[in-house]
């Protein structure tokens, strides 16, 4: 425990230090694309080779959207990456992975809407790796088929893994529909049993487009939508958002605290990285949520391994080792949830953002180790997002 000033300060630290940080998902990109879309289009089209891209000429083509632009991906096979690569479905296991992580962040790269050059073959890839670390993913957004590529994958690899899908909210009502379509045709396609919840929009109270009550209603109708579907289904429904905004209104609005929780934010040297998450997280968000018999999961918990630093904070390889080694098997032993943020290093955010925000990778963007990074190894114990 902190005392009461500290935790002041922690709240206003970590408050000051997101003022500035600008992450969006590859849904929330939409909003400003008009702007920058032909930066993305240059990126999306250096990171993929000639005529594996989306055949539109603007790059701005929504009706490529889920398509998988000229590569397609047939769920019976054969399957493809983005750059023409046949995927096979078998798994090498590899002796440097070992499945210490209670869930893990994924957002397939090129997963960008409206160009969505992702393929059902880059999320085999991709899971391929990430199956050998965790057996629960966390979706960012619904479009480009991240959601129904994950379930394919996980369906065809025949994985033991779960997902928590994220409706998208950024205050564009055409953005949230789609997505809660989307959202809605995956449980018709793929079933409820490796659903482990649902978030309605990640850090939307935060960037402030959307109201509580509002975002709060949005939660209510997913929930109540699903059990009619599913009478009997206990699919957990809340949101995600910076930790130092759950109060007790986020609480009862949700079903399990979602909270982001970031040293580097924080801006405290990496070697108190791990102790300042624990103390954070209790202090804001199990704590509470468990006062009001609800559980709490950290959505989001990471290192950036390039890119500013944030006054203590220095994002590097080294620092990434050292957080890794201090907090995810400490996390383990005290049956602490969290996803890890993130997968894969984002060439778009980079470009889009700052380097900073498109480094946050376990791995490198291509899917190789990061140099040096040796992954922690022990068990997972914790039970599912709603047990306590
Ligand atoms: C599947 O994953 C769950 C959650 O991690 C775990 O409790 C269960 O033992 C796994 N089942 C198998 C057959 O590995
Ligand atoms: C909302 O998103 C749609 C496309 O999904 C776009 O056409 C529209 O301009 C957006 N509206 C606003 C107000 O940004
Ligand atoms: C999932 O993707 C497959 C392959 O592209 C497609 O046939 C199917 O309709 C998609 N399902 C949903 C719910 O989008
Ligand atoms: C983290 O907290 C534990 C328990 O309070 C303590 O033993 C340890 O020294 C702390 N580590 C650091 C690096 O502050
Ligand atoms: C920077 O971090 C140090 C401790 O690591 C703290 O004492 C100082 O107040 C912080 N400065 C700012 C501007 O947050």
């Amino acid at each position: 425990m902190v005392d009461p000033d500290a935790s002041e300060w922690l709240k206003k630290q970590q408050r000051a230090s997101r003022k500035t940080r600008l992450i969006v998902s590859t849904a929330g990109i939409l909003v400003i694309a008009a702007v920058l879309a032909g930066v993305i289009y240059t990126l999306i089209h250096k990171g993929t080779t000639g005529g594996a891209v989306g055949s539109s000429d603007n790059g701005n083509d929504g009706n490529n959207a889920g398509k998988g632009a000229n590569i397609p991906s047939n769920p019976d096979g054969p399957y493809y990456t983005n750059d023409g690569k046949p995927v096979s479905l078998s798994i090498t296991p590899d002796p440097r992975l070992h499945k210490s992580f209670y869930g893990v962040n994924y957002g397939p790269i090129l997963a960008l809407y409206p160009w969505c050059t992702n393929t059902l073959g880059d999320t085999i890839e991709d899971l391929k790796i990430l199956s050998q670390l965790t057996n629960r993913l966390r979706l960012y957004g619904m479009d480009c088929n991240m959601a129904n590529y994950t379930l394919l994958a996980i369906e065809l690899l025949k994985l033991n893994m779960t997902v928590v899908p994220t409706i998208w909210v950024d205050g564009n009502e055409t953005t949230y529909t789609r997505q809660y379509n989307d959202f809605f045709n995956n449980l018709d396609q793929h079933g409820i049993s490796r659903i482990e919840g649902v978030s309605v929009g990640n850090e939307a109270l935060f960037r402030k487009q959307v109201t509580p009550s509002d975002l709060y209603s949005r939660i209510a109708d997913v929930k109540s939508k699903i059990q009619a579907k599913y009478p009997n289904s206990k699919i957990p429904v809340f949101t995600s958002d910076i930790g130092s905004n759950v109060d007790q209104a986020f609480i009862a609005g949700t079903d399990v605290v979602f909270a982001n929780v970031h040293p580097y934010f924080g801006g405290v040297p990496v070697s108190t990285g791990a102790n300042w998450t624990f103390e954070f997280f209790h202090n804001f968000d199990s704590g509470p949520a468990a006062a009001a018999g609800k559980p709490a999961v950290i959505s989001e918990i990471g290192w950036p391994t390039n890119g500013a630093s944030d006054n203590a904070s220095i994002a590097s390889v080294d620092n990434l080792q050292t957080f890794l080694d201090t907090y995810v098997c400490v996390a383990n032993q005290k049956q602490i949830k969290y996803y890890y943020f993130e997968s894969f290093d984002t060439p778009w955010k980079a470009a889009y953002f700052t380097t900073l925000e498109g480094s946050w990778g376990l791995f490198n963007s291509d899917r190789s180790f990061k140099p040096n990074i040796q992954l922690p190894n022990c068990q997972v114990t914790a039970g599912g997002i709603t047990s306590m």
